[in-house]
């Protein structure tokens, strides 16, 4: 029996009721495959803890984590706490502390989900971003001078290490060649405008291009790229982007998927150094939160991302498939699917779902 060691922080709002679902599945997967077991830890780090106690996590927090094998995390951010707090305290320091420099977001649209785009369906939409996560447009340097006089500067620099920068793109066409679908990396850029960061990455990425000369490359800077998700999303296959260009065109990329509610996400150090995050890309909702209304697929997808970087076990398709299965079937659906179903009901179905396909 592998017992995987899972520091679970459900964090805030929706982040609670969808944590619930992802766990739930976790658990009826172990149950079904009977060879593996997991051994959850709650944190209840987040914005309540906060005001409790003026810390968003314990303060020898990341001490803590490195002991479990992987972290589930639901959504950090709540409207009495500013979000340059909350983030930076809790999901921003977990990703930069453990070197989590891989933000690997699917967008892949499935059989039965709402496609906004007239003429596309799933065969179109299936490419992967690759977002840089621990520095870039993130690295929190900079500074405001001159408080509250009218000189008064904000400064936010950018910076890219060549390191990073490296592994990032490297990781990309590994990616491309493991997905075998195009065989092709589209680099997401800016350069014609950011003289010094994104011709810096756009160098490092035609370096590392030269190493898979049986990978095609394309070029694309950023606001083209967005223009292109609605245009051409099947001319897609894998996409390497700086941290602030990931996390605008990802969230582009979930409506393309159907919303929010489908968008996963994992954040890695693939050399394993450090415990890799799992998260859903959306936020803590609190427009709809403690209603029952919040989708929990992005989070049941988030699992399934996270077993499939823990174990080598094929079985972790039939997660996706449950997925499609209950979206064919339409009854077990949330508000944002124009369905009547709980959080907690679309959760049930996706185990029922698993256990018929893996049973
Ligand atoms: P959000 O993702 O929380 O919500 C955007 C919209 O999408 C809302 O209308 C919400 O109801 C809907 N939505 C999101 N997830 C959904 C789901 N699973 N099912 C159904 N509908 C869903 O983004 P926001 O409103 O910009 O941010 C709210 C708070 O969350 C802020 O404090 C923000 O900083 C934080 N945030 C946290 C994370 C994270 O922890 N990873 C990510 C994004 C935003
Ligand atoms: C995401 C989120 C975070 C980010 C925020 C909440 C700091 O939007 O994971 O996409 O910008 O990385
Ligand atoms: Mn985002």
């Amino acid at each position: 029996m592998k017992t995987l060691k899972i520091a679970v922080i459900p964090g805030d709002g929706i982040g609670n009721e969808v944590t619930a679902e992802g766990v739930k599945v976790l658990d009826a997967f172990a149950a079904i495959k009977g060879n593996i077991q997991f051994e959850y830890t709650y944190f209840p780090w987040g914005c309540e803890y906060y005001l409790k106690t003026g810390n968003m996590m314990d303060v020898d927090g990341i001490e803590v984590l490195k002991g479990f094998d992987a972290i589930l995390l639901g959504a950090v951010g709540y409207p009495s706490v500013a979000d340059h707090i909350s983030l930076h305290g809790l999901l921003l320091k977990i990703r930069q502390e453990f070197n989590q420099y891989i933000n690997l977001r699917p967008i892949k649209l499935l059989p039965g989900a709402p496609c906004p785009l007239k003429d596309k369906g799933p065969e179109d939409i299936d490419f992967v971003v690759i977002r840089e996560n621990v520095e870039g447009e993130y690295s929190g340097v900079g500074g405001i001078r001159f408080p509250d006089r009218p000189e008064e500067t904000a400064i936010q620099t950018a910076v890219f290490t060549r390191k990073n920068t490296e592994k990032v793109m490297d990781y990309a066409f590994k990616v491309a060649q493991k997905r075998n679908k195009f065989n092709k990396v589209t680099n997401v850029t800016k350069s014609n405008a950011l003289n010094y960061s994104m011709v810096f990455w756009d160098k490092i990425f035609k370096e590392i291009a030269a190493n898979y000369p049986e990978i095609a490359t394309e070029t694309n800077h950023v606001d083209a790229v967005s223009m292109y998700f609605l245009q051409r999303p099947e001319s897609f296959d894998v996409l390497v982007a700086s941290n602030l260009f990931g996390d605008i065109i990802t969230d582009l990329g979930a409506a393309l998927q159907g919303g929010l509610g489908f968008a996963a996400s994992a954040n890695l150090n693939l050399e394993k150094e450090f415990p890799s995050m799992f998260e859903p890309v959306h936020g803590s909702a609190p427009d709809i939160k403690d209603k029952g209304m919040a989708n929990p697929i992005a989070m049941v997808w988030t699992v399934k991302m996270m077993l499939d970087f823990l174990l080598e076990d094929e079985d972790t398709e039939a997660i996706i498939e449950a997925i499609t299965q209950v979206l064919l079937e339409g009854k077990s659906l949330t508000p944002d699917l124009k369905g009547s179903a709980k959080t907690h009901e679309v959760g049930d179905a996706i185990c029922e779902k698993l256990k018929g396909l893996l049973s």
